[in-house]
């Protein structure tokens, strides 16, 4: 009863906020929906999914300096990866009065709500890395080619395996198990739709095998990316589906994943000289895999440089703000549902034992970080 009654209490508060803010939003700026007419110097707010990886970590930090830079003070929330966590933060947000808000959804579809208020308060909103979905209230949107991600994943495997070159000596066909992200991540299904895109004639034509017979995406999610879930899952598989045989290869979205079926995989015994590891892919390009990659255990990783995309982000969100036009790359690929959003993407690029120093060459590890 009583958090009923609070929680009104704070709603009516809330959207009488909002309607001033409107108000004066629109009195300054003649009907903009966007508040920020004062030019520099108000708060971004930056609403970021959990610390449980480095790379938001990363993003957070990268954005709030850059901003900072930019002229803008910044508010940065993580939600422990709690839907209802991020919900609130951004509810906060609002009353707050924060001038633009830069989200990576945990669940792309949770924020309905919570964003018509943003709009009703005039306040813009970028979506960072993962789609929003539902809502006419984004508006752009900053990642990477999540699409090519999938296929360079998938394609290192195929390589890996020389599926595309006869070859004397190679196996008839090839055992694949495939994870896909989580269920509530709209990046998700490009991920997997790219490198099902890439697997698929290997598949068809039989020279790639999924033993389990898990080839459906809700079938191979991992929610919320939990590196503990795809260890239990990898567990499962190996255990029902490969007594004699062996898995030549793991189709992997995310290097937390990856380290979890890594586990997984040496408690089966894979590992040694008897038994090496299958191909695993990843993505992020975190440290712990990076070491892991450096010491032939995880085969390959997506890197993604978080400064350039939260540049991209900060650009975008200083244009919305000063009345600019943000640059964009696509605007057609990324449909939320309700609206096509504008968006830029970024190049990822495959990373794998060769090429591990480009990491250092671009300084986003230090030499002595990946020792
Ligand atoms: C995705 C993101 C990936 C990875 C994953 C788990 O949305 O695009 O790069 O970070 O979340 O955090």
């Amino acid at each position: 009863m009583r958090r009923t009654a609070l929680t009104t209490t704070s709603l009516a508060l809330t959207s009488l906020l909002a309607l001033s803010l409107t108000a004066c939003g629109q009195e300054a700026k003649g009907g903009s929906r966007y508040k920020a007419d004062d030019g520099k110097g108000g708060t971004v707010g930056i609403a970021m999914p959990t610390k449980s990886s480095e790379r938001w970590i990363a993003d957070g930090k990268n954005m709030s300096k850059q901003f900072q830079k930019a002229g803008y003070k910044t508010d940065l929330q993580y939600g422990d990866d709690k839907v209802e966590n991020q919900v609130a933060q951004l509810e906060n947000m609002i009353t707050k009065g924060r001038k633009l808000l830069v989200v990576a959804a945990i669940d792309g579809s949770a924020l309905t709500e919570v964003l018509q208020r943003a709009a009703d308060a005039g306040i813009p909103v970028i979506s960072y890395d993962r789609l929003i979905l539902g809502t006419k209230n984004v508006d752009y949107y900053a990642s990477f080619d999540n699409e090519r991600v999938g296929e360079l994943q998938a394609q290192y495997i195929v390589d890996e395996l020389k599926l595309g070159e006869p070859d004397k000596d190679a196996a008839d066909s090839y055992n694949v198990e495939l994870f896909a992200g989580s269920p509530d991540d709209n990046n998700t299904k490009y991920f997997w739709n790219g490198a099902m895109k890439v697997l698929k004639p290997y598949l068809d034509s039989g020279q790639l095998v999924v033993r389990s017979k898990q080839t459906k995406m809700n079938q191979a999610t991992t929610l919320r990316w939990d590196g503990g879930t795809a260890q239990k899952r990898m567990d499962d598989l190996i255990s029902k589906h490969y007594g004699e045989a062996k898995v030549d290869a793991v189709l992997s979205p995310y290097d937390g994943i990856s380290l979890g079926i890594i586990s997984a995989l040496k408690s089966a015994g894979y590992g040694g000289k008897a038994e090496p590891l299958p191909v695993v892919t990843g993505q992020d390009a975190e440290l712990a895999s990076v070491k892991s990659i450096i010491k032939g255990q995880q085969t390959q990783t997506v890197f993604k440089d978080t400064r350039k995309l939260a540049k991209q982000a900060v650009q975008m969100g200083d244009a919305v703000l000063t009345d600019k036009k943000p640059e964009v790359n696509n605007t057609k690929d990324y449909n939320n549902g309700k609206k096509t959003v504008p968006s830029y993407l970024l190049k990822p690029v495959s990373v794998d034992k060769s090429n591990t120093q480009l990491l250092v060459d671009e300084g986003y590890f230090t030499a002595g970080q990946l020792k």
